[in-house]
């Protein structure tokens, strides 16, 4: 479907991620208007440059556990001209990202209060705070739509036997948060439904980013589809969700997991 998303402007956090970049790419292509912002970095500097000159891109620096930035961000967008009418809270701290050069991946019983509160503060807090942000600005003013992300270890737990070996492991905060935005989705769905704010949780399965032969073989076992996801796949939900189409959805979690969560 061509022009799925015109009339759509979408502001999205981490958008210089695996998944980011690619729902970047995908709703310039239907006729948003994208919003991007990531921490400053290598990542951001990747996707200005792929949608330089694109009059249907802006990029802003955001860390969204910065409760200064994160008041500010839809202030400073609106004043720039644009009325963003889909947020997506995409950002977050995967397992991977805590582990230091040279630092073994944390067991369970190893894990700090730092590496766990961290991981609260991004996923969870900074998802809040983008809510909050929502709220004040956006919400009520003109029909809207937020979707949080979530993952297929949610409301699921890790099976830890396939992270054996690995260089990187499934780590406890992440689900805790994961299943945490979920609650957030569901309060703010009826809260919201009085302002014309609608609220859905999308929860990817396990995206292929160059794992391992062996990693792939473990994780493949456990998905109905039998292997891992493209990005494109999750973006393909993404992309409904954020659409006019899914304008009667409120407070749903949609698993695009190739079936994992259905055995
Ligand atoms: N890739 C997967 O297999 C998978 C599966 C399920 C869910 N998810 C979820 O999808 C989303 C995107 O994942 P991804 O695979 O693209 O991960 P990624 O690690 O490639 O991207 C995450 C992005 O978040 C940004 N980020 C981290 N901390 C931030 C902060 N404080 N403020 C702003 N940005 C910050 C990073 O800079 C990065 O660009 C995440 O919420 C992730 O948990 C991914």
């Amino acid at each position: 479907m061509a022009d799925q998303l015109k009339g759509r402007t979408i502001f999205i956090t981490g958008s210089g991620g695996v998944l980011g970049s690619t729902y970047v790419r995908r709703m310039l292509e239907q006729g948003a208007r994208v919003v991007a912002s990531d921490l400053p970095g290598h990542r951001a500097e990747a996707l200005k440059e792929r949608h330089a000159g694109n009059p249907d891109f802006r990029f802003y620096d955001l860390d969204v556990g910065v409760e200064e930035q994160v008041v500010e961000i839809f202030q400073r967008i609106l004043k720039d001209g644009w009325e963003p009418n889909v947020v997506l809270n995409n950002a977050a701290i995967t397992g991977e990202m805590l582990m230091g050069a040279g630092k073994p991946f944390p067991d369970f019983a190893d894990t700090t209060v730092a590496d766990f509160e961290r991981t609260l503060r991004t996923n969870l807090t900074g998802a809040f705070m983008i809510a909050r942000q929502m709220d004040r600005d956006i919400v009520g003013k003109w029909p809207a739509t937020l979707v949080n992300v979530a993952s297929m270890y949610a409301l699921n737990g890790a099976h830890h036997p396939i992270y054996e070996g690995m260089p990187f492991k499934n780590f406890s905060a992440y689900g805790v948060t994961k299943a945490g935005i979920h609650g957030l989705t569901v309060w703010l769905a009826g809260y919201w439904a009085p302002r014309k704010a609608t609220v859905n949780t999308i929860a990817p399965g396990a995206v292929f980013n160059g794992h391992s032969e062996e990693f792939q073989r473990r994780v493949s076992e456990l998905i109905m589809a039998g292997r891992m996801a493209q990005p494109d796949e999750i973006a393909d939900a993404m992309l409904f969700l954020c659409s006019a189409q899914a304008g009667y959805m409120t407070g749903q979690l949609v698993n695009v997991d190739g079936g994992f969560s259905a055995w």
